[in-house]
This record gives structure tokens, C-alpha cells and sequence, in this order.
């Protein structure tokens, strides 16, 4: 990792349990966390996390907070607007059919838009945990051209093979495999290893 940044983009999909663990992970791991939230995902982390304020403290706490920048999703003047911002990589999670049909048509109405579309023209990593089921051609279509445009699509869709006990594992299953793809070394409970079948 060079610049020991990543950024986080939480949008409107189901899944903010992943993003806050992601941003946790992260942030143990000593890598400035640069989130944007977009509207209806600032809802989600209310709905489904109990967070009213997105600010660095709810999402990681107060002993990590100063390592997570909470960027306005309104503010094209960001700094992770610009592709001087120099980053290891951008993930979204969750990421809202809504949103990967905007970076899929090259629209940047919003930051999280912005700086993914950033990152794609950098050449840099972008990882995008779509969540949505069942998928329309439109989605998949959407998919197929950012996977073209050389963005690593990483469904939010746990394993089982680990014999999770909880909904938290379950969680870090996820959260492993996204931090996987971005390179970042972690402890969590992600890899198979075989056993003769019983
Ligand atoms: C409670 C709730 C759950 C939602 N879950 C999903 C979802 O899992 N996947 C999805 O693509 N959209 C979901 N949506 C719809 C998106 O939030 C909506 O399309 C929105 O425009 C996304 O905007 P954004 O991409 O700017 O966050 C959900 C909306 C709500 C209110």
C-alpha cells in the first residue's frame, strides 16, 4: 500500500453493516478512510445501523476517528474529486443499482460518482459491492461495461463454506474478500481450506 488511503463510497443499497466493518478494518489497520455517503445511503446507515450523523465518530468510534474524513456527497470541490488525490483504491459498498447505472453512463451528478469516475480514468482500483437481487439485463449490462472500463465487481453475497455462527461473520466474510481486492492484509475468517468430504 503506498499512500495508506483508500476511499469509501456507502450509497443507497442494503448493506451498511459491511461498510461501517470495511471502514473499521481499514482504520485498524492504520489507512485513512475518505468516505462519501450519498442521501438515500445516509438513510440506509440510519435504517439499518442506528446512525443519525455521518461523522467519523459513528462510524468508527472515538479512538479511530481521526483517521476517517467524511466528504460531502455535494462537494464536486473535494479533494477526492481530483485525480491529484493521490489513493490506493476506492470501494463502494454497498453499491446502489442506481449508482453503478451512473458510472456505468459516465454521469458524475454526485462525489461518490465523481470519485469513482476519477479513479476508473487514474487507472486505479475499484471495487464495486453492488446488492440487489434478482438482476435485469440493465444491471448486468451495467456491470459488464464497467468490468470493461476495469472496475472488479464484487457482489455482496457471502459464503457459507466458513460455517458462520453469526450475522457479524457473515459480515467479516464479506468485508475479507473486499479488503482482499484491495490489497490490504487482514486476519479475518475468509479462507477455505479443503477437507475430505465427509
Ligand atoms: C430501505 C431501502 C433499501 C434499498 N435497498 C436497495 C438495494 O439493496 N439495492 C439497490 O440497488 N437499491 C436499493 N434501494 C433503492 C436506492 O436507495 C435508490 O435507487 C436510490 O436512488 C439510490 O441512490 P444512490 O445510488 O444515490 O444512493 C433501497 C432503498 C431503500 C429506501
Amino acid at each position: 500500500m503506498k499512500h495508506g488511503k483508500i476511499v469509501v463510497g456507502i450509497t443507497g443499497a442494503s448493506g451498511a453493516p459491511y461498510a461501517i466493518r470495511l471502514i473499521r478494518m481499514l482504520t485498524e489497520c492504520g489507512i485513512e478512510a475518505h468516505v462519501a455517503v450519498s442521501a438515500l445511503g445516509r438513510r440506509l446507515l440510519f435504517d439499518e445501523a442506528d446512525i443519525r450523523k455521518c461523522e467519523p465518530e459513528a462510524l468508527v468510534g472515538p479512538d479511530l476517528a481521526q483517521l476517517v474524513t467524511v466528504h460531502n456527497d455535494n462537494d464536486m470541490g473535494s479533494t477526492i474529486a481530483s485525480g491529484s488525490f493521490l489513493h490506493d483504491g476506492m470501494v463502494i459498498v454497498p453499491c446502489s443499482s442506481n449508482t453503478m447505472g451512473a458510472l456505468a453512463s459516465g454521469m458524475t451528478n454526485s462525489l461518490v460518482h465523481r470519485a469513482a469516475s476519477v479513479t476508473l480514468k487514474e487507472g486505479r482500483r475499484l471495487v464495486i459491492a453492488h446488492r440487489e437481487t434478482p438482476l435485469g439485463r440493465i444491471e448486468l449490462m451495467n456491470m459488464e461495461r464497467l468490468l470493461q472500463a476495469g472496475a472488479v465487481i464484487a457482489p455482496l453475497s457471502p459464503g457459507f463454506y466458513m460455517r458462520p455462527e453469526s450475522i457479524d461473520e457473515m459480515v467479516d466474510f464479506m468485508v475479507g474478500r473486499l479488503l482482499d481486492l484491495l490489497g490490504i492484509d487482514h486476519d479475518l475468517s475468509t479462507r477455505w481450506e479443503s477437507s475430505p468430504a465427509r
